[in-house]
């Protein structure tokens, strides 16, 4: 007999971020929204292996194709019936395991050449409440920084005639239930200062470097213009790098209660496809 077949997922998310985020949790809650058959949680301890799953995207959750899609919209219907679907790979956040998993991930899925099966977007997972730690607030900015320098070197790789997609990154603030968590504006504030502070000590230990050899490093900064401080906006003027800060929640009340904790993440994702 004829069954309906869904359209083969082809758009691929990376998800980064350091450890205790809820990368796992946010992955296992996409897979549970996904199916009606229960899914086991993955987030009892620390992952160590990447991990990639099938999920879709609520037919609500307009998409960048079709912006205007809406209640009484027949595409409504249509997407009901045959969801879009969308891959993500969810990355161990340990700081031992980032090279080797989660950045060489970003370089494996952003390299790709099938237009299908390339990378349309990062999600990098913060832990709102722990930011106020320093430790923790310096390990999550040099992560960050790290990834954007990976994708600013790309951005500027890619030849002019045959340019490189972009590949706009998401910091998902998480864990806004709780009441120790920094709002989303604070938490771009923070991240913003405090890599500003990792590019002045690059620069500077470059500059001594240089003075050592006097050679001239060809290691670039992140942003570019290092007059400037350090901002999301900086870099999306210099570079085209788009990062966008948005709250949200895999667990707590705000998910339980209201299922929208992570509503305005698939949105983003939506605006990607
Ligand atoms: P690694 O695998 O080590 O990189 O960590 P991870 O980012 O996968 O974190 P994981 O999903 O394992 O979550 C860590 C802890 O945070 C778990 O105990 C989760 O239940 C908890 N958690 C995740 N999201 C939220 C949230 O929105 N609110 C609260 N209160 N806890 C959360
Ligand atoms: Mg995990």
């Amino acid at each position: 007999f004829f069954q309906a077949v869904a359209s083969p997922p082809s758009s691929n998310f990376l998800l980064l971020g350091p450890s205790g985020a809820g990368k796992t949790a946010f992955t296992t809650l996409l897979e549970a929204k996904s199916s009606l058959a229960p899914t086991k949680s993955h987030s009892t301890h620390t992952s160590q292996q990447s991990t990639l799953v099938t999920v879709t995207l609520p037919p609500t959750v307009p998409t960048g194709s079709n912006r205007y899609r809406s209640d009484n919209d027949p595409s409504l219907t249509e997407a009901m019936r045959n969801p879009i679907k969308y891959r993500v790979r969810d990355t161990p956040g340990h700081g031992k395991l980032r090279v080797s998993q989660g950045i060489s991930e970003l370089q494996t899925m952003s390299q790709s050449k099938d237009i299908k099966t390339r990378l349309r977007g990062v999600v990098f997972m913060v832990d709102t409440a722990a930011l106020v730690d320093e430790a923790t607030l310096r390990d999550t900015a040099t992560y960050l920084h790290d990834v954007l320098l990976f994708l600013q070197k790309r951005a500027k790789n890619g030849s002019s005639s045959k340019r490189t997609t972009d590949i706009p990154v998401l910091v998902a603030a998480n864990k806004q239930d709780l009441f120790t968590a920094l709002p989303p504006g604070a938490v771009r504030e923070k991240l913003e200062a405090e890599i500003d502070r990792i590019r002045k000590s690059k620069t500077k230990g470059l500059l001594d470097a240089s003075a050592d050899t006097g050679l001239e490093d060809e290691e670039e900064i992140l942003g570019n213009d290092e007059q400037e401080t350090f901002s999301f906006k900086l870099l999306e003027h210099e570079v085209g790098i788009k990062v966008d800060v948005v709250g949200g929640a895999v667990k707590g009340d705000l998910q339980e209660e209201f299922g929208s904790g992570v509503r305005r993440w698939e949105e983003w994702v939506g605006m990607c496809l």
